[in-house]
């Protein structure tokens, strides 16, 4: 490729990254859509349809892992796929940079990423892809019909969809659940919230 003068290296960077945000806003609406209060960002889960329940799935180190496992900590939900070029690595950095700025106090919080793409995310792609984030992840894969009740139980939307060359993307929601020491619905957030808020929305539940 011929090289460019850096004038024009700026314009495309810049490019890239309007295109990356559109990209982000566009997974956060399809979000919002599912999420119970679209407005807030933080809800209470009164008078909703209930958001949650039982899973039984795989970590990042072959271990079945339940909700149950978790009972007495708060859960930091997110389903996503490791290939996701922008939106995934967004929420699971805010998530990663959330919950450790939290300090102490935050230790009762687990971050978990379900993968909606169970047939490309094995055991040990998801444990290389957690690490990149945060050791204190716990990233759960498992058979799809596993996977598809989990995301039915958080109102998770995920589909394939196919890019050339025999390829595909997954189109999916990008809410970001946070569930109490009981396993109940306490708030959500969107994909775009910042560390900070998410923090502060986590905090009152500490
Ligand atoms: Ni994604």
């Amino acid at each position: 490729m011929a090289k460019r003068p850096p004038r024009a290296d700026i314009r495309l960077l810049i490019l890239a990254l309007v295109a990356v945000a559109a990209a982000a806003f566009a997974l956060a609406e399809i979000g919002l859509k599912s999420a119970p209060t679209p407005d807030t960002g933080i809800a209470s889960a009164e008078g909703e349809a209930a958001i949650g329940g039982p899973f039984s799935l795989i970590d990042q180190d072959g271990k079945t892992r339940t909700d149950a496992d978790f009972r007495g900590s708060l859960m930091l939900i997110y389903f996503g796929y490791t290939d996701c070029p922008d939106v995934c690595p967004l929420a699971l950095s805010t998530m990663s940079a959330a919950v450790d700025s939290l300090g102490d106090k935050g230790k009762s919080v687990v971050p978990i990423f379900i993968t909606v793409d169970p047939e490309r995310d094995t055991v040990e792609k998801l444990k290389q892809y957690a690490a990149r984030f945060n050791p204190r992840f716990v990233a759960l894969t498992g058979e799809s019909a596993a996977i598809e009740a989990a995301a039915k139980a958080y109102h998770v939307y995920f589909a394939k969809h196919p890019e050339e060359g025999g390829s595909y993307s997954m189109d999916h929601s990008s809410v970001i659940y946070l569930m109490g020491r009981d396993g109940q619905y306490l708030a959500h957030f969107g994909a775009e919230a910042s560390a900070q808020d998410m923090a502060q929305g986590i905090a009152k539940f500490l």
